[in-house]
């Protein structure tokens, strides 16, 4: 089973502290989310699995951490301050603002959104009416100003926040190169904070204005990006199989030529079925990453070398060429780059999305269980005291967390009747809880209850770390 729609994940991230609206207090700010504790666990704990996969436990790849705010030249060469737009529409009966590409109209296999625009047949989803404005680009990028500006419109001072963080790679290539001794092939990856002024943000954490991205360029030799490229589809497909979602709400889309990114020769995106509860199949599912293979355009777009027809630089401002020169060849060149692109939070919605469950109990009352897999739940352990006014189980209780704790993250808890404190960690994913009971006291063992099966048995206190460890593997 997994959950019905956003909103039953919604619901229970500000319940049990996953997720919160933003500014709340003050009324909110349009899609911006907060992390709870529960949140902000799961979310590094996806964040681990992806740098441990991927830094830590291959050889041919480097990990960066690069500005936000960079020179405003990068965004420049990028192409994102000419490109990086979405077309806008506005209605002009209810004033609501919408991207033009995500409008529905019946004839759209056959006619393109311009003409469908001027022919009046796509309505405003909100209102109804025909009535809208031609499309028009509406740049994503966040502008800011660095240094003492002199106002906001201080050319010179122009900053935007980064909408991807790959650029932040492209540009530290040579240096990763020198400073590694690196060999093509091999990749730089990072994890960060984009930004993008999204025309329609929405659907929760899904797509927002400020998220994160998990981001990996893997820099090849031309003749062997198709290659690559289909082995890192191959590839992710099966980290986030193991991640606990299921193959039956994955599937992947080849993005047609008109789709392709300026960057792109092909990209191939991974889909997850966000929207179970839409009738048309083909609608419940939308972008979970995307997997691109982006040429040489980057690192050629900030180089000072690449000239045109007419013998003139491309790029006049950069002091660098990010070409490689292949030892074996004694050629120069510039390396192909496979991109494959996660959002943290939208990989975070389809794992809550795919481990929710319910689950009746023998009094038929209904229970959420999150059957997260063990090494993303925010706590692993819950240590339970059946008494908590005789203080001799309580000790042996904290002394259980304390001495669980470094191996795993163990919380104490003695907020409520056995069985409430059983549902709640049900509900947030502690796939055991430990139980310390009268009996303990004499016979040196504490009950541990499993999760997904609701079974219990009798674990001796000196076994506990070990056994634990076991099953948490
Ligand atoms: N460097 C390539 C790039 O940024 P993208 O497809 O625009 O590609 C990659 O973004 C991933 O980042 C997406 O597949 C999605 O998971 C996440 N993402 C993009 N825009 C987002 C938004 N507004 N809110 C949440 N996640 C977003």
């Amino acid at each position: 089973m997994t959950a019905p729609n956003i909103e039953t994940i919604v619901s229970l991230s500000k319940r049990r502290g996953f997720v919160f609206p933003a500014s709340d207090i003050y009324g909110g700010l349009g899609s911006s989310w907060d992390y709870g504790s529960l949140g902000v666990e799961l979310a590094n704990n996806v964040k681990q699995s992806w740098w441990s996969w991927l830094v830590h436990e291959r050889d041919d790849i480097e990990g960066l951490d690069s500005s936000i705010i960079q020179n405003r030249l990068v965004w420049k060469y990028s192409g994102h301050e000419e490109t990086f737009s979405d077309p806008l529409v506005d209605c002009r009966d209810c004033q609501t603002r919408l991207r033009a590409d995500k409008l529905d109209y019946a004839e759209s296999r056959t006619i393109s959104m311009e003409d469908a625009l001027a022919k009046k047949i796509v309505k405003c989803p909100n209102c109804g009416s025909t009535d809208l404005t031609d499309p028009r680009p509406f740049n994503l990028m966040f502008r800011t100003t660095v240094g003492a500006a002199s106002s906001d419109e201080d050319e010179s001072a122009l900053a935007y926040l980064r909408p991807e963080t790959a650029q932040g790679i492209f540009i530290n290539f040579k240096n990763v190169l020198d400073s590694s001794r690196r060999k093509l092939p091999f990749g730089i990856a990072q994890i960060g904070k984009a930004f993008r002024n999204e025309v329609t943000p929405g659907n929760f954490i899904f797509r927002t204005r400020e998220f994160e991205q998990m981001e990996m360029e893997y820099f090849c030799r031309p003749e062997d990006a198709p290659r690559i490229h289909q082995e890192f589809i191959d590839e992710f497909q099966k980290w986030f199989y193991s991640l606990g979602i299921s193959a039956d709400n994955l599937k992947l889309y080849e993005q047609t030529a008109k789709e392709l990114a300026h960057y792109a020769e092909r990209t191939v995106d991974i889909l997850y079925r966000f929207f179970p509860e839409r009738d048309v199949e083909e609608k419940q599912f939308d972008e979970l990453m995307g997997i691109a293979n982006r040429r040489d355009f980057d690192l050629k777009a900030h180089s000072k070398k690449p000239e045109g027809a007419d013998g003139k630089r491309f790029n006049p401002d950069t002091t660098e060429d990010l070409s490689y020169f292949d030892e074996a060849t004694k050629q120069r060149f510039y390396p192909y780059v496979i991109e494959p692109a996660v959002g943290v939070n939208r990989t975070l919605l389809a794992i809550l999305m795919d481990a929710y469950t319910e689950q009746t109990n023998d009094k038929g009352e209904t229970r959420v269980i999150l059957k997260l897999k063990p090494e993303l739940a925010p706590i692993k352990v819950a240590v339970l005291p059946l008494a908590k006014n005789k203080p001799e189980i309580v000790s042996l209780a904290k002394d259980l967390k304390k001495q669980l704790l470094p191996a795993m993250r163990t919380v104490y808890d003695d907020t409520g009747g056995i069985g409430k404190l059983y549902a709640r960690q049900d509900e947030i994913g502690t796939p055991f809880c430990v139980t310390v009971d009268h009996e303990s006291l004499d016979d040196n063992a504490v009950t541990v209850r499993d999760r997904d099966t609701w079974e219990q048995e009798r674990v001796q206190v000196t076994e506990l770390k070990d056994y634990l460890q076991k099953r948490l593997t």
